[in-house]
């Protein structure tokens, strides 16, 4: 069996990665492909890994038959329709292909020769990056009209925005559908411009990094502008909560760097990232709240300066976003507001009025 798109047929996908957020993507177009009888196989070098995503995946899905979301007869087709494997081979048929293997521009050009040189020539070739820009990672893929990074969120199964990124070469036909794809399997996809980091990893990363600079200028603890983050930006989780979930540590530290010099000065990894990463190595966690637990400043004006610094920081980066034509605003903000479930900066500039805004943003740089 098929799926017709938009007049493409979608019936084998292809994740090539079964690391962080490999299996959650797989999961993702389990849940969207298994009933139309589509088959996704996840690509991996590392056999540990691999087994690693399919206990993951088998048991996010066992989670949704306990809690009623799937029946279990669907939950089986979903099981059944991922085939996690070393082979590269198992692509072949794939009319997609979502790559989401190690932040490597290298790397990345070399799996997608071996992805092309198995998938049809029209397969449509898709990168999870999260920085790097699509004219580099497939400048030597073949039929570049078809190829274009689409940036996925975390949880990459239940969070719905992509970053769809073209390239100068992405042929308009390829967005469109793309576009259309993703609507149908209930994504929310927000075409961006390439930029190293597209348009919400630089405010995402960058927050970290404002956050992180408070907690060194001593407003606060790493617990307390954790919490208080969550006030000041709306967020469900701080920006260190948020590291410890994504294992983000050492990607942010190396985009922060990037974007340093690419974008601008602000970017600059906070030495609080770069000696935790030194002392703890890329799983270092952040000592934050656990659910449920508290971590409000009670010194009214020592919290008034946290909030302050982040929604100025905040701003600040977010609205270069759009002075740098990488999204429009309506675009931004909806993207922001879901992906990384922030107030969104038209909204926050709103409730404090545009000139306290602009205020708080001149104050932080
Ligand atoms: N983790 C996230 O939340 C997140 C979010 C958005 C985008 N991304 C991007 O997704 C990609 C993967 O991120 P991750 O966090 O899952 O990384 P990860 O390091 O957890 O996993 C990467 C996987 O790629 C595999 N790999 C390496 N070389 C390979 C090859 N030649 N063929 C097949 N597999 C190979 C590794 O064995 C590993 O299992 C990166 O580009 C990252 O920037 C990650």
């Amino acid at each position: 069996m098929s799926w017709n798109i938009a007049g493409r047929e979608v019936s084998h996908v292809g994740v090539i990665g079964s690391g962080q957020i490999g299996p959650d993507i797989a999961l993702h177009f389990s849940k969207v492909l298994a009933p139309k009888g589509g088959t996704i196989a996840v690509v991996d070098v590392n056999e540990q890994a691999l087994a690693k995503g399919r206990a993951k995946l088998d048991k996010k899905i066992s989670r949704g038959e306990q809690s009623g979301a799937f029946q279990p007869e669907r939950a089986q087709a979903m099981r059944e329709a991922v085939n996690f494997t070393t082979d590269y081979d198992a692509l072949k048929g794939a009319q997609l292909v979502v790559e989401a293997a190690s932040e490597n521009v290298e790397l990345k050009g070399k799996i997608f020769q071996m992805v092309a040189d198995r998938v049809d020539a029209d397969a449509i070739l898709l990168s999870n990056s999260s920085h790097l820009e699509p004219e580099r990672i497939f400048a030597d893929t073949p039929h570049p009209g078809r190829t274009a990074v689409a940036h996925y969120f975390f949880p990459a199964e239940r969070n719905p925005v992509v970053e769809l990124v073209p390239s100068a070469a992405t042929s308009e036909a390829t967005i469109d559908w793309l576009q259309r794809f993703y609507e149908s399997i209930g994504k929310l996809p927000v075409v961006v411009q390439s930029r190293y980091g597209y348009a919400c990893d630089p405010v995402f990363e960058g927050v970290f990094a404002v956050a992180a600079r408070a907690v060194e200028a001593g407003l606060g603890t790493v617990r307390e502008v954790d919490y208080v983050a969550r006030e000041a930006l709306g967020m469900t989780v701080g920006p260190f909560t948020a590291m410890n979930l994504t294992g983000g540590n050492p990607i942010t530290a190396h985009g922060l760097a990037e974007m340093h010099t690419k974008i601008q000065p602000w970017y600059a990894p906070p030495k609080l990232l770069t000696d935790k990463l030194e002392a703890e190595g890329p799983s270092g966690r952040w000592d934050v709240c656990g659910r449920g637990e508290k971590a409000d400043v009670q010194d009214s004006s020592r919290k008034q300066a946290i909030i302050d610094t982040l929604r100025g920081g905040y701003l600040g980066l977010a609205f270069e976003i759009v002075d740098a034509g990488l999204a429009s605003i309506d675009d931004l903000e909806l993207a922001l507001r879901v992906a990384l479930d922030m107030v969104g900066p038209c909204a926050l500039s709103n409730e404090l009025g545009l000139s306290k805004a602009l205020d708080l943003v001149q104050s932080y740089a």
